[in-house]
């Protein structure tokens, strides 16, 4: 049966080879100022090429694998067929920056086969938008490819010259770094992944490996962002430079034993991503990576709710309180109970304060971390049972919170660290859901801090792709929300689930308080990097800048203004008002653009945006008719106009201006700010001087 299967696609094979001989060897679609050129050479080889206004940004670059059974197939191709298609459709997605998302794109596919038996299939299907480029492989069903392994993806990027490189290193556990700007021929990460000892975990072993988003600015102005979107059951694809021939090639992050994805046909991979543009504001409102992900896969979203949340948090991070209870795991007493070392910050008593300091001004959730046994020793001995998330320790009484919040009106966001141990929060998930769903919890922030268990694997490898994947659909079948530290940086599939409302995946504010920080330029660039694949949970909202820590050198790189910008700057559906309740207790006045700003958008505007140097952007609340805007600057005093044209026309409104002080400076004199109200209507424009550091946030609201 078999047999006779076998021969008759041979038999067809050999009928439509012979009609090949003058088969399509080439494909091109484009919309607007984006074309792009497929292309199959005399040696059967597929690559693409794309245009911006004509002129190639993406030379003729290769296409293909090497395959544990075929690892030629990147060559000896056919080209057996192609089709078109146009789509222009509007979507609605649960939250996020834009009410309504057009998805305009035209599609190609190409189909290939090998010329020589078991004559593998192969199909590309490009996507060409108006401010990109999408493509994936889609490896259909078929009698010659069954089950098989990825060796390597040999996608390239062969760019036009060195151009100025936005990056960090492409290692496989870790996105925790500070950007580097140079050329890309100047790549080199080593120094800076050996030096970075605050990161828990570094494994980056290709020195001229790059982390995605990238971002590149060409000589010409043209900036070109590369990343992948709807990374699924595959591993994440970081780049290698080759700094001699301006070329960057794909490379997948290893599991254990050296390979990159198990894959059984019928499978397509994650789509690569090219967006681009002349203006650098059109690469932070592109949709494209969300457009290339599936609609919603939960049905009932009514249960997912964008909001802010204070935390027991940043006190252990500056040294106040600690997660554990006990300072040493032997520290316990005749009746082998714990030792309390009397500074473990999530008490009952502690709790119910930032309950209270919520409640009293409108924020809704309260994270608490260290609630759980097991922070002894819970970092870097590479132990696999580390946490059960269900057994608290003696002094946070669980169901007095939990009746104590509910009558404040908060949620208590749940903390499920799991120390890297994929394989302990895999067997203990759906009893840690159940936990939430027992105790009223409607989200979680999950945490990878350490090596991974299955041990050998890495953060950003299949395996722990997928494990990403399952907690996020086992905490939809829950309702809970989820906020992941750690993980691989996201690839738009918030679309997909919503309940996946941000990461971490980046350097978040934490850094300021346990090493020596982020650079001013830091948050002007994440939104062109790190946010292109989805929210951050940054922890913004430091009004305390400096004398927190021990440390005296310690300081957050940023004024209290530019705290404030940056919940307009950097969007997620998930804010954290990050510090102490004390700490905001002297500047109440500032803090009411805390209490105010959104967390949801019917509309966004990116009026400026340089990387590196600042961003502008005006956003409108969900259901209503305030506007938002957010102004941050580097290290440079900077002047910036707003203008308010997108207000309503015949309407007036009151801005409210929390700017920098004249005297304001990130390093000098960072909490000095003033507030100021004006009347605005359609017509004015908001003149923001930013302070060194600086930044400049405006609440606009109707009068009537
Ligand atoms: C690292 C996370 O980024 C941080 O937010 C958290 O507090 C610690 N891990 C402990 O889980
Ligand atoms: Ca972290």
């Amino acid at each position: 049966m078999i047999f006779k299967k076998a021969c008759i696609y041979i038999l067809c094979f050999t009928t439509f080879q012979s009609s090949l001989a003058q088969s399509k060897k080439a494909a091109s679609v484009s919309i607007g100022k984006i074309s792009l050129q497929f292309t199959l050479d005399e040696s059967g080889k597929p690559a693409y090429s794309v245009s911006f206004n004509q002129k190639p940004f993406i030379l003729s670059s290769a296409l293909g694998f090497s395959l544990d059974c075929d690892s030629i197939f990147y060559k000896d191709f056919i080209m057996t067929g192609s089709e078109e298609k146009s789509v222009d459709e509007n979507w609605q997605p649960v939250w996020g920056e834009l009410k309504n998302i057009r998805n305009h794109y035209k599609q190609l596919v190409v189909h290939l086969v090998k010329q020589n038996s078991p004559y593998r299939l192969l199909d590309i299907v490009f996507r060409v938008f108006e401010d990109g480029v999408g493509f994936r492989y889609e490896f259909p069903g078929q009698p010659g490819l069954k089950y098989f392994i990825v060796k390597d993806e040999l996608t390239h990027f062969n760019l036009t010259g060195d151009h100025q490189a936005f990056w960090i290193p492409g290692d496989y556990d870790t996105n925790e770094y500070p950007y580097t700007t140079c050329a890309l021929s100047t790549i080199d990460n080593k120094q800076l992944v050996e030096s970075s000892t605050a990161i828990a975990v570094r494994v980056a072993p290709d020195r001229y490996a790059v982390q995605t988003p990238l971002l590149l600015k060409t000589a010409e102005g043209l900036y070109i962002n590369i990343h992948e979107a709807a990374l699924v059951d595959y591993a994440a694809m970081q780049l290698h430079v080759d700094g001699a021939t301006d070329q960057l090639s794909a490379r997948l992050v290893p599991d254990a034993v050296g390979n990159k994805a198990y894959l059984h046909a019928p499978f397509h991979t994650p789509w690569r991503t090219i967006i681009v543009s002349d203006k650098a504001t059109d690469i932070l409102s592109s949709k494209m990576i969300l457009n290339l992900n599936d609609p919603s896969a939960i049905a009932n979203t009514s249960w997912i709710k964008p909001m802010k949340f204070v935390g027991v948090w940043w006190e252990m991070q500056t040294d106040k309180s600690t997660w554990s209870y006990s300072d040493f795991p032997d520290s316990i007493n005749a009746e082998g109970k714990l030792i309390p070392n009397k500074k473990h910050g999530a008490n009952t008593v502690n709790v119910k304060r930032y309950i209270d300091f919520a409640a009293a001004n409108g924020i809704q959730g309260v994270l608490v971390e260290g609630w759980n046994t097991g922070w002894e020793d819970w970092f870097g001995n590479w132990k696999e049972n580390v946490f059960d998330f269900v057994t608290p320790y003696p002094d946070f009484d669980v169901n007095d919170i939990k009746d104590y919040a509910n009558r404040k009106g908060v949620q208590i966001i749940m903390h499920n660290e799991t120390s890297g141990s994929a394989t302990n929060y895999e067997r203990q998930m759906d009893t840690a859901f159940r936990f939430m769903n027992d105790h009223g919890y409607h989200s979680v922030k999950t945490g990878y801090v350490g090596k991974i268990i299955p041990r050998g694997e890495h953060h950003d490898g299949q395996w722990m792709i997928n494990h990403y994947l399952r907690a996020i659909k086992r905490a939809a079948y829950y309702q809970v929300m989820i906020d992941e530290h750690e993980p691989v940086r996201p690839t738009g599939l918030q679309r997909t689930y919503p309940n996946f409302m941000a990461s971490e995946a980046a350097r978040g504010n934490e850094y300021n308080a346990f090493a020596d920080g982020n650079q001013p330029e830091h948050e002007t660039i994440l939104p062109f990097t790190r946010l292109m694949g989805g929210p951050m949970d940054y922890t913004p909202g430091i009004f305390k800048l400096n004398h927190y820590s021990r440390d005296s050198s310690r300081r957050v790189h940023t004024t209290l203004a530019k705290q404030l910008a940056l919940y307009v700057t950097l969007y997620s559906p998930l804010q954290m008002v990050a510090d102490l309740p004390e700490n905001y207790a002297g500047h109440m006045d500032a803090f009411q653009f805390i209490k105010d700003v959104p967390t949801d958008w019917d509309d966004t505007r990116i009026l400026e945006a340089e990387p590196g140097d600042y961003i502008l952007i005006a956003r409108k609340q969900k259901n209503g008719n305030a506007w938002f805007i957010g102004a941050i600057t580097d290290e440079h005093r900077r002047e910036m106009t707003a203008d308010l044209s997108f207000l309503e026309k015949g309407k007036s409104y009151e801005a409210t201006l929390y700017e920098d002080a004249d005297n304001a400076d990130w390093l000098q004199n960072p909490e000095a700010y003033r507030i100021r109200k004006i009347k605005v209507d359609q017509s004015s424009q908001l003149i923001l001087k930013l302070a060194p550091g600086g930044g400049a946030a405006v609440s606009i609201k109707p009068l009537f």
